[in-house]
C-alpha cells in the first residue's frame, strides 16, 4: 500500500492533465478525507483516502478499499447476511457502505462487544488472521469468581480444549473498568475461545469485550460507532507482530 502524490491521483481519477490537476487543487477544489488539499504533492494513499473534486468523490484504477473499525454492540452477528433474518454488523452502516463488498475481519460472537474491523481488502484480511502473523487480541472479561495461581498458569501455558491444545496466553487480573475483573490476549481466533477457556475452570464468562487487536486499541470509540481508519493506522497494524 504505497503512497503517491495528490496530482499523479488527479490524473489517474481523469481530473485532467497534470497542469489541469494542479489548478484545481490550487484553487482549492480538491479535498483529502474531508479537508482542502494542503498541496499538489501531498502524498495520498488511493485505495484507502477519499479525495473529491467539486464535491464528487474520485475513483483512480486502484479500487476502493475500505478498512472500518467499530465498536460491536452486543446482538448483531458478525456475518454479512443472516438466513433467519437476524441483524448483523453491516445493518448498522449507513447506506454508502453498502455494495462495496465489506465484510467483517474475523468474528466476535453475537454476545461480544468491542473492537472489530470490516473490510473489502482480502489482502489485508489475510494479514490480519493468518495465525503465522500472530496478532494478539486483547479481551476484557467479567468472569464469575477469581481464578487461583494455578488456574491463572495453566490458563497462560495453555488448556486442552476440545479443539486442540491453546497456544500460550497471558492473563492479568485489572480493576479499572468493572465489572470486568480480567484482561487475557490470545494470539488464535477459535470459535468462543476466551468463553471456553474460562469454562474450562469452572468459571463463567458474563461479559467480554475486544479491545486491542495488534497494536490498534479500541480507545473511546463508542459502543455502536464506527470510523475509518487512517492509512498510517493500517500501516502500524500491519507491523505488529506477536504483541
Ligand atoms: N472469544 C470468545 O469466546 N468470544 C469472542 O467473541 C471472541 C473470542
Amino acid at each position: 500500500m504505497d503512497s503517491i502524490p495528490l496530482h499523479k491521483f488527479l490524473v489517474e481519477a481523469g481530473v485532467g492533465a497534470r497542469r489541469q490537476a494542479v489548478a484545481a487543487v490550487k484553487l482549492g477544489r480538491i479535498t483529502v478525507n474531508g479537508k482542502a488539499a494542503a498541496s499538489y504533492t501531498m502524498p495520498v494513499y488511493p485505495e484507502f483516502d477519499e479525495i473529491t473534486c467539486d464535491g464528487k468523490l474520485l475513483k483512480s484504477h486502484h479500487q476502493a478499499k475500505i478498512v472500518l473499525m467499530l465498536n460491536k454492540p452486543a446482538g448483531l452477528l458478525s456475518t454479512t447476511s443472516d438466513d433467519r433474518g437476524r441483524r448483523t454488523v453491516l445493518d448498522i452502516l449507513p447506506p454508502e457502505y453498502r455494495g462495496l463488498g465489506i465484510y467483517p475481519v474475523g468474528r466476535l460472537d453475537q454476545d461480544t462487544t468491542g473492537l472489530l474491523l470490516l473490510t473489502n481488502d482480502g489482502n489485508l484480511t489475510y494479514r490480519l488472521t493468518h495465525p503465522k502473523f500472530e496478532l494478539g487480541k486483547e479481551y476484557l472479561v467479567h468472569v464469575d469468581g477469581t481464578l487461583s495461581p494455578r488456574e491463572k498458569e495453566e490458563m497462560e501455558k495453555g488448556l486442552l480444549l476440545d479443539d486442540g491444545l491453546t497456544s500460550p496466553a497471558a492473563v492479568s487480573e485489572i480493576g479499572y473498568d468493572p465489572p470486568f475483573n480480567y484482561s487475557i490476549v490470545i494470539h488464535e481466533g477459535r470459535t468462543r475461545q476466551v468463553r471456553r477457556m474460562f469454562a474450562y475452570l469452572g468459571h463463567l464468562v458474563r461479559d467480554l469485550k475486544r479491545v486491542r487487536i495488534g497494536n490498534l486499541k479500541l480507545g473511546n470509540l463508542k459502543e455502536g460507532e464506527f470510523r475509518k481508519l487512517l492509512p498510517q493506522e493500517i500501516g502500524n497494524l500491519l507491523k505488529s507482530h506477536g504483541e
